[in-house]
């Protein structure tokens, strides 16, 4: 008789997720700057991180034996005076690409981010690429970003009914927050 194994794991092919804690920012942006290399800087959403404190309860790290292999982070800023989470860097180790981790980074960070209250996500990406956890440029056409940026690339993805419509003017770093590193 053919013997069939005793166990099936549902486990997914990529490493567990935990929340970013200051502990990792070293090892987290080390992993942002071997993925993106130095040209991040220039990004017009680089303006809307530096100097702005990361939301911990939002942003999360995929560890692979204690490191950091793919992160996910979240930041508070406005579009015209109303309050969104804006999401990026998104970065996965090359090594543990296409096995579903940078999708499952951004749905615990929504998922985060719902249960926060946010009304919505916003981001600077490939729709291909986002599209396929919801995100439009449907209502993104008057949003600002600070600083050059193809329009067509402002993403936003609602977590609540309409919570990206009716948002226009000019995006920048919630009143309040600041740096703490
Ligand atoms: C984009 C990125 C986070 C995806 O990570 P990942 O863990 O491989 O993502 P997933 O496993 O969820 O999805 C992989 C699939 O998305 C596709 N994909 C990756 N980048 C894409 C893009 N920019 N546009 C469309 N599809 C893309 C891959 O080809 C792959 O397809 P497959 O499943 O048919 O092989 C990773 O490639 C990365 O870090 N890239 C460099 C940084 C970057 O571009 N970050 C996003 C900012 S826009």
């Amino acid at each position: 008789m053919t013997s069939v194994p005793q166990t099936l794991s549902a486990s997914p092919a990529y490493p567990p997720l935990v929340l970013e804690t200051p502990a990792m920012e070293t090892a987290v942006t080390a992993l942002i700057d071997r993925v993106f290399g130095p040209g991040r800087f220039a990004k017009s959403s680089e303006r809307l991180r530096e100097g702005n404190a990361l939301l911990p309860d939002c942003s999360f790290v995929a560890l692979r034996d204690g490191q950091p292999v793919g992160c996910c982070r979240m930041w508070p800023v406005t579009i015209g005076g109303e309050p969104v989470a804006f999401l990026g860097p998104l970065a996965v180790d090359p090594d543990e690409r296409s096995a579903g981790l940078g999708q499952a980074l951004v749905e615990s960070a929504r998922e985060a981010a719902r249960a926060a209250g946010w009304r919505a996500v916003l981001l600077v990406g490939d729709g291909p690429y986002f599209g396929r956890i919801g995100f439009t440029n449907a209502h993104t056409a008057g949003v600002v970003m600070p600083g050059p940026v193809d329009q067509r690339r402002v993403l936003l993805l609602p977590l609540r009914q309409g919570g990206d419509e009716g948002l226009s003017g000019p995006v920048a770093i919630a009143p309040g927050a600041s740096a703490t590193s």
